[in-house]
């Protein structure tokens, strides 16, 4: 009954395509969103868009305070001491590059070791490498379980940060965040956590986790794309330079000299997306009116729901089968190509993801080009579910 309720706030699961309608398992990719978000972008431009902290006029501040509001709300949301350590961005990428970048300029010395998983992201590979520094990748297990022994071996006097995702997007593993911090905290090194696929999927409380850095996107958690957040321990975000130049970062600018504006706004140049940060509020109120251990457990039932079943069926392996995962499910039908698999079942009208899912240092872990994925939301039901398996039963003879 609960589920009624929440799929008929969100309009695009009643799509049809190929003439059927739509089974969306593409979660950890992007969430679809409720009418409060979509309205609120509507809203946003129809009634209240001006640009924000510069106008002295009615409609600049009630835009600016609606903006700071949600500041305070995703304070609140993920356990932040202060609303200064909140600073929006276009997304988890961006900040990761954000840190990599202004944490480079201050921190790098020339031979620098940055620890990450072997299950990382791309986005989390990647400006670390931008940055200059060599990477010490943590190894895991087949289940997908990161080996912590291995981790501890890993520091030297040239690490300069852990960078680890908070859940794999590919293997769904839930990383043990707060002792790999405690850890690194031990031998005097900070911690960014990517909660990209966290966010949407467990509780969250930076101060309980103890990292550095935390960061998400809003299109993962039911909010707009576009918009993420770059969390920060205010000791430490006082330290870093600037990552961009521009309006509203400043607090004096002489063609000799500029001097900075204070937290956040240091790291946020230029207009932001106003209107993507207001509706960015209206996701979180919706995770809160469901309840984000309501999402969960949902999910969880969902997750052996539908891994009990694949496991029937013929040839199927998954891969990441860790305890305690979130809903994330990749695998493989015996020799079949990923792709093959998804585009078949695209045509019974199921909407997964295929490829290297941007971990090509996993696939090169399993010897696999890629996988097929399925990702679970909180409007998903077990007939959804039975829909996925019934399309795979359907096209494993064709692939074999
Ligand atoms: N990082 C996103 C995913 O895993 C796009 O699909």
């Amino acid at each position: 009954m609960i589920q009624e309720n929440i799929r008929s706030k969100f309009p695009l699961l009643d799509v049809e395509v190929h003439g059927r309608q739509l089974v969306y398992l593409d979660n950890a990719a992007t969430t679809q969103k409720p009418l409060s978000v979509i309205e609120a972008l509507d809203d946003y431009y129809r009634r209240r868009n001006a640009n924000i902290h510069r106008g002295a006029y009615h409609l600049a501040a009630a835009a600016t305070e609606a903006y700071e509001a949600v500041r305070r709300q995703v304070q609140s949301f993920i356990g932040a001491r202060h609303a200064h350590e909140v600073v929006f961005t276009r997304g988890t990428t961006e900040s990761i590059n954000l840190v990599a970048s202004s944490f480079a300029k201050r921190y790098f010395k020339g031979s620098d070791e940055v620890i990450v998983s072997g299950m990382e992201h791309h986005s989390d590979i990647v400006p670390w490498q931008l940055a200059g520094a060599t990477l010490r990748p943590i190894p895991f297990s087949d289940e997908g379980v990161l080996d912590v022994d291995a981790y501890e071996r890993l520091f030297t006097p040239q690490t300069r940060l852990v960078a680890v995702c908070h859940v794999s997007n590919t293997l769904g593993t839930v990383n043990p965040v707060r002792r790999m911090v405690e850890i690194a905290h031990a031998h005097g090194v900070p911690v960014l956590v990517d909660g990209a696929q966290a966010v949407a999927h467990l509780k969250v409380d930076v101060q309980e986790i103890g990292c550095d850095f935390y960061c998400f996107s809003g299109h993962k958690m039911y909010g707009p794309m576009g918009v993420g957040v770059m969390y920060g321990r205010e000791e430490i975000l006082g330290e870093l330079p600037p990552y961009q130049g521009g309006g509203e970062m400043i607090e004096t600018v002489t063609f000799e000299r500029t001097t900075y504006n204070q937290l956040p706004y240091k790291f946020e140049a230029g207009t932001p997306s106003v209107g993507d940060v207001v509706a960015l509020g209206k996701a979180i109120e919706f995770m809160l009116q469901v309840g984000v251990g309501n999402i969960a457990s949902h999910e969880e039932d969902l997750l052996q729901y539908a891994t009990q079943q694949l496991l029937q069926l013929p040839a199927v392996r998954i891969y990441g089968t860790a305890p305690g995962k979130a809903s994330v499910i990749s695998f493989l039908v015996g020799q079949a190509h990923p792709y093959d698999v998804g585009t078949l079942i695209d045509q019974l009208g199921i909407a997964v993801r295929t490829g290297h899912h941007c971990t090509q240092p996993v696939m090169d872990r399993y010897g696999i080009p890629g996988t097929v994925r399925a990702s679970f939301a909180v409007y998903n039901t077990h007939s959804e579910v039975d829909r996925f398996i019934d399309a795979l039963n359907r096209v494993i003879p064709m692939l074999q």
